[in-house]
């Protein structure tokens, strides 16, 4: 055994999870795992009865609940890497998904920032997409576990040479030497999501401060983060990917346009960006098309930009539903034609989707505490057609606009 090695055993043995994760290390752990690539996670418990006759119960235990994470980490990391990576419970809710890491890795690199310290990386979701970008990577975490996971990731994943882990808490490490930091601070405590900046570890204030004294630097933070806590130093961008809002950054130093807020939705990384704050836009009567903004322009503030560009308004002031009399194509909006416009009105509803012989109905809500799957089951649809219905208010007054998507 050579000295690493005898010295991760001697540690793990007083910690059970350090040691499992050792052991599946193992030639037969990693047996085990292949063997349970493509298991049906409900066949579960016949499947660890059947494996238990030819190897250790806790081996197969450990096994069982690494192959769960990953099939979990698939849909962030895509099945090749999450079937030859490893996880833990915490680390794989925590990661980045490989589309945004990338996105970030690439806005560094294109920068020419080639060499970055990595202040909280997790099982090493951002670490590994900025080693692809072929930064050189200082990856830390104070997780023993965590650590020796991205270490094991780095491996798997054939990126050692370029991702050094270290187990240290990051208030220890000189990211001096170094290009650019990333900090990706943990959010979620041992009661569930932390919403408080200053309850993160580290908490954001630390966080802050390790960017704004690095050359260039990048802090994840959560896409709610009021905007009054963003700082005029920083550049703040929201990403979405499949029109889902995945998360924000702060970006920091030379290249990142400091004060303004940037959309960026993937997979296509169409980016709109403004200074903020923009002028509030017009609001005006619903027209023949309602424009939906994406959830990171919304979040970014930029509703008022697309507003502009598409020569329209809101349907009302505090709501992020667009109207124009053109149709308007975008990659920032899902554009629908609105055929009808009823006063909130259950009955009124049901009438109308009978008569259009609508089967299928996508419900659509902004400022409505109406759920959409108890207005579907009240309408009782049956028919060939399709529609869309938005739940909201126009003016102030509860609206229902029913329609359907532009081609
Ligand atoms: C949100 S996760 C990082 C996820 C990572 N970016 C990824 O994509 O896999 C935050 C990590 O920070 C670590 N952490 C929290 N406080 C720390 C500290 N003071 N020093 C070092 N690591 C810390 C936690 O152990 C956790 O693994």
């Amino acid at each position: 055994m050579d000295r690493v090695n005898a010295t991760t055993s001697a540690a793990s043995a007083d910690d059970p999870a350090r040691a499992d994760f050792a052991a599946l290390r193992t030639p037969e752990g990693e047996q085990l795992l292949a063997a349970l690539r493509d298991h049906d996670p409900a066949q579960e418990l016949a499947t660890a009865t059947r494996l238990r006759r030819a190897h250790p119960a806790r081996l197969v235990s450990a096994a069982l609940g690494q192959a769960r994470l990953r099939q979990r980490a698939a849909a962030k990391f895509g099945a090749e890497d999450a079937y030859r990576m490893y996880f833990t419970p915490n680390g794989v809710e925590q990661a980045t998904r490989t589309s945004v890491a990338a996105h970030r890795a690439a806005r560094f690199a294109a920068l020419g920032v080639r060499s970055v310290a990595d202040l909280c990386c997790g099982i090493g979701g951002d670490a590994i997409a900025l080693a692809r970008a072929g930064v050189r990577v200082l990856a830390v975490d104070r997780d023993p576990l965590t650590a020796e996971v991205a270490r094991a990731n780095a491996d798997a994943l054939g990126l050692a040479g370029l991702i050094e882990v270290r187990c240290a808490d990051v208030a220890e490490i000189d990211a001096s030497p170094y290009d650019a930091v990333f900090v990706d601070p943990a959010r979620r405590g041992g009661r569930g999501r932390i919403f408080d900046p200053e309850a993160y570890s580290p908490p954001l204030s630390w966080a802050t401060a390790a960017a704004l004294k690095a050359p260039r630097a990048a802090l994840k933070i959560a896409p709610g983060i009021p905007h009054e806590a963003i700082g005029p130093e920083a550049e703040a961008e929201w990403i979405s990917d499949g029109g889902d809002v995945k998360e924000a950054v702060l970006w920091y130093g030379e290249g990142f346009a400091a004060g303004s807020f940037r959309a960026t939705l993937l997979p296509s990384g169409a980016a709109l960006t403004a200074p903020a704050p923009l002028p509030a836009p017009p609001v005006g009567p619903v027209g023949r098309y309602l424009y939906e903004p994406d959830g990171a322009v919304i979040r970014a503030h930029l509703v008022a930009d697309v507003v502009a560009r598409c020569g329209g308004r809101l349907v009302d002031e505090t709501i992020a539903y667009v109207t124009a009399d053109e149709p308007y194509a975008s990659p920032y909006v899902s554009g629908y034609e609105i055929t009808d416009r009823l006063p909130f009105n259950m009955k009124r509803l049901k009438a109308l989707l009978r008569e259009r012989e609508v089967g299928v109905l996508t419900v659509k809500k902004r400022g409505s505490a109406v759920e959409p799957e108890e207005l579907r089951r009240r309408m009782k649809l049956s028919g060939p057609n399709a529609a869309t219905v938005f739940l909201t208010r126009v003016a102030g007054a509860p609206t229902m606009l029913i329609g359907h998507p532009l081609a």
